[in-house]
């Protein structure tokens, strides 16, 4: 007591005690809820996945079939929100966009903002998810100059979501499973990832007993940096940088262990992964899949595959024990999918999601104190005030 221990970048402090996601980084392995991520990324849906997260156990199919009927009753915007989309120049990236229009959402709905009782979280939680596949959306069609659209609630969560971010003007929208199904795996993979920069975010502004619309809209503007969810942009961009220069990986690989460059290969490496990340193993695979199944075939897949060979075998990333991250290949299958690239991140975020409601909702409930860190200080000590007319 009254000691202060530096530890930068909180690499071995805990900040809680938490029942939601189990991580070995050694072994490689990750389990929501005590479930293998293998096998719910293989076996359960997007939704499912999310009530396990939030609510500690596996739906039944009526605890289910509630839980998305009351997600479809909140699954609608106010019409003013539009006005906000609208003022947003169309240059302006989607996770900004995406951040404040999360964030405003607590004007329309200030009901959400005060929770005291399982019953108001339970309805802010319900209509989160609701509201944020629409701004996801609406977001990617404001940069398309797409008309907006709000979805079809006889569709299931991911349908719909697919349905408002794709649907054209007078046209009729055909699901296409091969989406459903990549897109159910992909948000189950980045569903919670224990505590990550942006759910240790939106755990610290909850504890100040802010709502969870603002908590999540913290938690959103955190995962936009290229280390952490920004990184699924930064690969592909890279990516394709080395595709435009000829597809000479040796050259990055040679770039991103230069001390005195400020290149990083992107998508390498991991604050607790450090044998391999389970959910990149899962989204390799389904990338080849996915890619096959649409009859895409992606020149950028080949170089991803070239600079992952290389690096698996190179001293450098060896020794630091570097190894593909979930968002190596995440991007490529977005691509496949149609998702702009300015958007991979927004995918990101609604995927994450339940993870961040069920962080939140276990701080609240475990009724945890404030989050406040001490420091170190290094600057002045005492010195007297100096008037301007003598500094
Ligand atoms: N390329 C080149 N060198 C790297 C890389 C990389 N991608 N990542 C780490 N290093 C080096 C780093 O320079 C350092 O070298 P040295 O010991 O010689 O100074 C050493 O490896 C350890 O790196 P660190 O930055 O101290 O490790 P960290 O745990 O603080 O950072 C990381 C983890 C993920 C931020 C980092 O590996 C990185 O910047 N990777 C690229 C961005 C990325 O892919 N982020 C997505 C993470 S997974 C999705 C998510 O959950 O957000």
């Amino acid at each position: 007591k009254g000691i202060i221990t530096l530890d930068s970048g909180y690499k071995n402090t805990g900040s809680c005690e938490s029942a939601i996601t189990f991580l070995d980084g050694e072994k490689g392995i990750l389990r929501y809820r005590g479930y293998s991520i293998e096998e719910l990324a293989e076996k359960a849906d997007f939704l499912e996945v999310a009530y396990l997260l939030i609510f500690g156990e596996l739906p039944t199919g009526n605890q289910l079939e509630k839980f998305h009927s009351d997600i479809k009753i909140h699954s609608v915007v106010d019409e003013d929100v539009k006005k906000i989309l609208d003022a947003f120049p169309k240059s302006a990236h989607p996770m900004g966009v995406l951040s404040s229009l999360t964030s405003a959402l607590t004007a329309f709905n200030p009901t959400s903002v005060n929770v005291d009782s399982e019953e108001d979280m339970y309805n802010a939680i319900v209509r989160l998810l609701g509201k944020l596949p629409i701004l996801v959306a609406w977001a990617m069609r404001k940069k398309q100059g797409l008309p907006l659209d709000y979805g079809d609630n006889s569709l299931g969560y991911v349908e719909n979501l697919l349905k408002m971010m794709f649907s054209r003007p007078n046209s009729c929208y055909v699901q296409n499973p091969i989406l459903v199904n990549a897109l159910d795996k992909l948000l189950i993979l980045h569903a919670d990832h224990e505590q990550n920069c942006s759910t240790s975010t939106v755990r610290i502004t909850g504890s100040s007993h802010a709502g969870l619309f603002v908590s999540v809209s913290a938690g959103i503007s955190a995962l936009w940096g290229p280390l952490h969810g920004g990184a699924n942009q930064a690969v592909l961009e890279m990516l394709e940088a080395i595709k435009e220069d000829g597809g000479d990986t040796k050259k990055y690989m040679a770039k991103a262990k230069d001390k005195a460059d400020p290149f990083r290969l992107m998508g390498f490496g991991h604050r607790v992964y450090k044998n391999f990340d389970p959910r990149a193993k899962i989204i390799k695979v389904a990338a080849d899949e996915v890619l096959g199944d649409l009859g895409v075939e992606d020149p950028i897949l080949d170089i991803a595959k070239g600079l992952e060979k290389e690096a698996l075998t190179d001293k450098y990333f060896v020794d630091r024990k570097l190894y593909p991250n979930v968002d190596f290949y995440s991007g490529i299958i977005y691509r496949a999918m149609g998702i702009p690239t300015e958007m991979f991140t927004v995918m990101f975020a609604l995927g994450r999601l339940p993870g961040w409601i069920a962080q939140w909702r276990e701080m609240r409930l475990r009724k945890e104190p404030i989050g406040r860190p001490r420091q170190l200080y290094i600057g002045e000590k005492e010195r007297a005030f100096m008037p301007i007319d003598k500094r």
